[in-house]
Formats: structure tokens, C-alpha cells, sequence
């Protein structure tokens, strides 16, 4: 089959190239797909796609005039697909649903053990030789409840972690996991886990339910100075109250691997142009909020295992008309 990779970069040359046993061919996309990026892909019978690839209606038929029948998905996440319109166009969708669920949740714990001991601004004033621990303090984590918002795959493998560090957790999700309980987490509802989390970390997927799950009015529940950690989808927060919530001192610290109009800035070096998003600029002000680029899956076995998955679905395609880990 000829796939169209769209939003290529060299990493995914490398890792689709390593897991095509099959001969696909490739022709590789350096552009975000959209409706006017679509024609890119003609001739092709696969799109691969990316989480800020925009698979709108519009983009769908563009592709489908085109001769895409399958969209294979490098994510879990499946936000960016207009699943009705692909299923009217006839085209199929594959995702890659477990690549390592360890590799978000070991970034998870590092953007909270680095927002909560500062390494990041401890690392700047040693080089610059100086050595005060003013403004530096933290806490400990052992005894400090953590809230984990979405127990699935990512949330459990980020419960086993924190169950290690002797952290009491507390899940929100409407089917419990056995994994966690094991690990010792408590069932509550999302109120109640806001009101007595130290920590509330987000591992749901976005979806109409779960847009601006945190909003004025759960920010106004939770403990005072506590911790909020997305790594999950930017709109699964509305991040205008989250920006009142830090001003006025009620939120304490804010992790952020995920931006809500993030497919502006994220995955590109911007770092010689003027960042026109004044909400990320304003972010960007707290001395209590750190945000990293849509890194968390990005480790060597999960960019692996999201190759390996992604040709498996092709290769399914190709022998069945279905994708192995089909949407929809
Ligand atoms: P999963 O499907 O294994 O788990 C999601 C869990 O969320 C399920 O248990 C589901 O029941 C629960 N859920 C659904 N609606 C909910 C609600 N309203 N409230 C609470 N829980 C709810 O998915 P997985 O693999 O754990 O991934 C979670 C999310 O992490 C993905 O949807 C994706 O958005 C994000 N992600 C982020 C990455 C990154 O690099 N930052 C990489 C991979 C995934």
C-alpha cells in the first residue's frame, strides 16, 4: 500500500521505516493534514496521521476523492477524527490503543517531582552560581493524596508509580480498575476527589463529556495551593479559569504537557518567532506552572511500539479491509 504520513518528522522516518516488514510505501509529509493539506495524500490508500492532524469532515472527503480508504492513527487518542464523517466516506480508522502507558506516566511523575522541587529552576541558578534555597521548598510526596481522574491503561501505570512513592490515591472514572485497587485506590466521585486531592492528575480521554471537565467551578473545589497535572488533551481543562485560579493564589501549581490550541505551537521550533497566543504567553509568566511540548508518549519504546502497531494495522487492512485496532 502507498501511505501518506502526514506531520512527518525524522524520528517517525526512522520508526516506521524499522517497522515496514511489509514493503508499504511510504511518502512522507512534512505538513499537518487539513482540508487544503489533503491533495497531498492523492493516490495514496492510507493516511497516518498524528494528534494534530486535523480530520475534519472537510479533510475526510478531501482524502476519500483522493483514494484514501484507511486512516491509521499514530495516538491513542482519536479526538482529531470525525469518526461519523470517515464512517459515511468509507474510510476506516485504526488507532495504536497501548503503546507504553508507562512512557506518559513516567512523564506525568517527572513534571510533578519537578514542579514540586523546582530542578528546573534549581538547575538554571547553580550554573549561575548561586546556591540559595529561597523559593526552592517543597514537599514531601509519601502521605500526600493524589487524584487520578481516568484509570485506564495511563492512569493505573501513573497509580503504580505514586502507590510507590506511599502516596493515598483516589480515582474518578465510571469503570473501576482492578489494577488500581490492587495498588490501593479508593473510588470516589469527581467532586470529592477534588476537594481532597494534593494532586489531581487528568488521564481521560477528550471527549464531549470530559471537554472543560476542569473549569471554574471544580478549580473553586480543590484544596487550596493544590496541584493540577494535564497529560492528557489541553480542552479536558479550561485553561481561562485555570489562569484566574492561579492568579489568585487558589491553584498552587500547574503541569501541563498538553495545550488546548496547542496545533499552533507544539511539535515545531518557534523559538525565532513571536508567540502570538497570548493565553500560552501568559502561562508561560507563572513561576508555579511548567509545560512541556506533547512529550510524554515520546520515549524509544513507545515511538516502537506506535510503529509496530500502526503497520499492523495496515497490514490488516490490506489482508481484511479491517485496521487490527479499529475506531468506530
Ligand atoms: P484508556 O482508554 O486506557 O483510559 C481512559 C480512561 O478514562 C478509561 O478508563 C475511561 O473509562 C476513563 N474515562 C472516560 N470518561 C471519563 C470521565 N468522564 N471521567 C473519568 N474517567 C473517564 O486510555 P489511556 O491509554 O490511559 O490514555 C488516556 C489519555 O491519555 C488518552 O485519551 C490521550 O488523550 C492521552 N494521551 C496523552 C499522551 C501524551 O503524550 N501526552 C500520549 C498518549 C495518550
Amino acid at each position: 500500500m502507498r501511505i501518506a504520513v502526514f506531520s512527518t518528522k525524522p524520528y517517525d522516518c526512522r520508526f516506521l521505516e524499522a517497522a515496514n516488514s511489509g514493503g508499504h510505501a511510504f511518502v512522507w509529509i512534512e505538513a499537518r493534514l487539513g482540508e487544503a493539506t489533503a491533495r497531498l495524500a492523492e493516490g495514496c490508500e492510507a493516511a497516518c496521521l498524528f494528534v494534530n492532524d486535523r480530520a475534519d469532515a472537510a479533510a475526510l472527503e478531501a482524502l476519500a476523492r483522493g483514494g484514501v480508504r484507511l486512516l491509521a492513527l499514530r495516538s491513542a487518542g482519536f479526538n482529531h477524527v470525525d469518526l461519523a464523517a470517515a464512517k459515511r466516506l468509507g474510510i476506516a480508522v485504526g488507532r495504536v490503543p497501548a503503546y507504553s502507558p508507562e512512557a506518559v506516566a513516567e512523564h506525568t511523575a517527572a513534571l510533578i517531582l519537578t514542579l514540586n522541587r523546582k530542578t528546573h529552576r534549581a538547575w538554571n541558578r547553580v550554573r549561575e552560581g548561586n546556591f540559595a534555597l529561597d523559593g526552592l521548598l517543597g514537599f514531601d510526596l509519601r502521605g500526600r493524596t493524589v487524584g487520578i481522574v481516568g484509570t485506564g491503561q495511563i492512569g493505573a501505570a501513573f497509580a503504580r508509580i505514586m502507590a510507590g512513592f506511599g502516596c493515598r490515591l483516589l480515582g474518578h472514572d465510571p469503570q473501576e480498575n482492578p489494577d488500581c485497587l490492587a495498588v490501593g485506590m479508593r473510588y470516589v466521585p469527581l467532586d470529592e476527589l477534588l476537594r481532597e486531592a494534593d494532586i489531581v492528575s487528568l488521564h481521560c480521554p477528550l471527549v464531549p463529556a470530559t471537554r472543560h471537565l476542569i473549569n471554574a467551578r471544580s478549580l473553586a473545589l480543590m484544596k487550596p495551593g493544590a496541584m493540577l497535572v494535564n497529560t492528557s488533551r489541553g480542552a479536558i481543562l479550561d485553561t481561562g479559569a485555570v489562569i484566574g485560579a492561579l492568579k489568585s493564589g487558589r491553584l498552587g501549581h500547574l503541569a501541563l504537557d498538553v495545550y488546548e490550541e496547542e496545533e499552533k505551537l507544539f511539535f515545531e521550533d518557534l523559538s525565532g518567532t513571536v508567540i502570538e497566543d497570548d493565553v500560552f504567553a501568559r502561562l508561560l509568566t507563572f513561576p508555579n506552572v511548567l509545560i512541556t511540548g506533547h512529550q510524554a508518549f515520546f520515549t524509544e519504546e513507545a515511538m516502537r511500539a506506535i510503529a509496530e502497531t500502526t503497520m499492523a494495522n495496515v497490514a490488516a487492512f490490506a489482508a481484511t479491509g479491517t485496521p487490527r485496532h479499529p475506531v468506530g
